[in-house]
C-alpha cells in the first residue's frame, strides 16, 4: 500500500489519524512523536484491557494474519489484538494449506486476502517480502518480521516495555547480546533507539556481529555504539541488557551454529555483575541463552514485555485502520 495512503481512504472520508491507512514496514517511519502517540494509545488499551476486557472500536473490521514462518507470540497477540477490539481475524499459519502451496506469489497472495480483510499482518523469511507486499496491495501491511531484516512492531512493544520498567529511555545504556547478525529484533530496536541519546553496547561472537547496514545508520545519526565479544566488560554499567537467541534457521552450516548456540548463557550468577535496577529483555522464544532459575528475579521482564506486546498491537491496529 505504498507509498500513498490517502490513495486508500474511501471517498469522503474525513479521518485523518496519523496512521491511517498506512503500512507499518520498518522502525524509520517513526519520529518520536509518533512513539510518544503510540504509547499514549498503548496506555489507554491497556486500561481498557484491563477494565474491561473487549470493546466494540473494531466491530466489523478484518484482519488477515498472513505467516509464512513460525510464531507464537506475534500471531497470537495480534489475534488477541483484533478480537479484544472486537473485530476478526482470517487466520493463516500454515501456508502450506493455502494456495501458497500451489506456487501462488506473495503479491497475488495479499492481492486475495484484501479483497476480504481490512489490514494485513505477514510474517515472511525473506528479507524485503513486506515492502514487495505493501506495493502489490491497496491495503496497509504490517510487517511482522521480514526474514533478517525488522520486526517494528516487536521494536515498538520493546520499547514501551522500556518505558514501562524503567520510566524513561534518553540516558539509558542498552545493551544488545546474542545473534545480533540474523535478529531482526535488534536491528529494528537499535534503529528505534537512536531517536533517543543512549549508548549501545553490541556483544556477540565474532561471526555473529549486527549488520554493516544497521551500525552505519548509527554512524550516521551520530549513536554512541561499541563492539563487543565479552559481556562482562559492559555489564556493569548496563541499564537494559537485551538477550537474543541464536536463529538456527538462518544458518546454511549447523556446525557453525551448534559451535555459537550456546556462546551466552544468561544466569543468576551473571546478574550478580548487573545494575539492581535493569531491565532483562528477550522477544522469545528462549532457547538456553537465559536460564529458567533468573526467571523469578524482579529484573527479568521478558514475560511482561510480551503482554505490553499485545497493548501496542491494538494501538496499531486501531491507529492504521482510522479509530485511534
Ligand atoms: N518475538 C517474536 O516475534 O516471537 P514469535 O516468533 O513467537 O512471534
Amino acid at each position: 500500500m505504498t507509498p500513498s495512503p490517502s490513495a486508500h481512504l474511501p471517498l469522503g472520508d474525513q479521518r485523518t489519524g496519523r496512521f491511517y491507512g498506512h503500512d507499518i514496514l520498518s522502525v524509520s517511519q517513526f519520529s518520536r512523536d509518533d512513539l510518544e502517540y503510540i504509547f499514549g494509545v498503548a496506555e489507554a488499551m491497556r486500561t481498557m484491557v484491563q477494565h474491561v476486557g473487549t470493546i466494540d472500536l473494531l466491530k466489523g473490521k478484518i484482519l488477515a494474519n498472513l505467516f509464512y514462518e513460525p510464531s507464537t507470540r506475534t500471531q497470537s497477540s495480534f489475534m488477541a489484538a483484533m478480537q479484544r477490539l472486537g473485530g476478526s481475524v482470517i487466520p493463516i499459519s500454515e501456508v502450506r494449506y493455502s494456495s501458497v502451496s500451489k506456487g501462488e506469489s506473495l503479491p497475488d497472495t495479499v492481492r486475495t486476502l484484501e479483497c476480504y480483510a481490512d489490514v494485513i499482518v505477514l510474517r515472511h523469511p525473506e528479507l524485503g517480502a513486506a515492502a514487495q507486499a505493501a506495493a502489490a496491495a491497496r491495503k496497509p501491511i504490517i510487517n511482522a518480521g521480514d526474514g533478517p531484516g525488522e520486526h517494528p512492531t516487536q521494536a515498538l512493544l520493546d520499547l514501551f516495555t522500556i518505558v514501562e520498567e524503567l520510566g524513561h529511555v534518553d540516558g539509558l545504556t542498552v545493551t544488545m547480546l546474542g545473534d545480533l547478525k540474523f535478529g531482526r529484533t535488534v536491528h529494528s530496536l537499535s534503529r528505534l533507539l537512536s531517536l533517543f541519546d543512549v549508548t549501545l553496547n553490541f556483544v556477540s561472537p565474532a561471526q555473529l556481529t549486527m549488520p554493516e547496514k544497521v551500525t552505519a545508520e548509527l554512524s550516521r545519526r551520530a549513536v554512541k555504539y561499541s563492539e563487543h565479544t565479552r559481556l562482562d566488560a559492559v555489564l556493569p554499567q548496563t541499564d537494559v541488557l537485551y538477550v537474543t537467541r541464536v536463529q538456527k534457521e538462518r544458518f546454511e552450516d549447523l556446525a557453525l551454529y551448534e559451535s555459537l548456540k550456546h556462546a551466552f548463557v544468561i544466569t543468576p550468577d551473571t546478574l550478580k555483575a548487573a545494575k539492581p535496577k535493569m531491565a532483562l529483555m528477550h522477544p522469545l522464544p528462549r532457547v538456553g541463552e537465559i536460564a529458567t532459575e533468573v526467571d523469578a528475579d524482579p529484573r527479568a521482564a521478558y514475560f511482561r514485555q510480551m503482554e505490553y506486546g499485545l497493548f501496542v498491537r491494538m494501538a496499531l491496529l486501531a491507529m492504521v485502520l482510522g479509530k485511534a
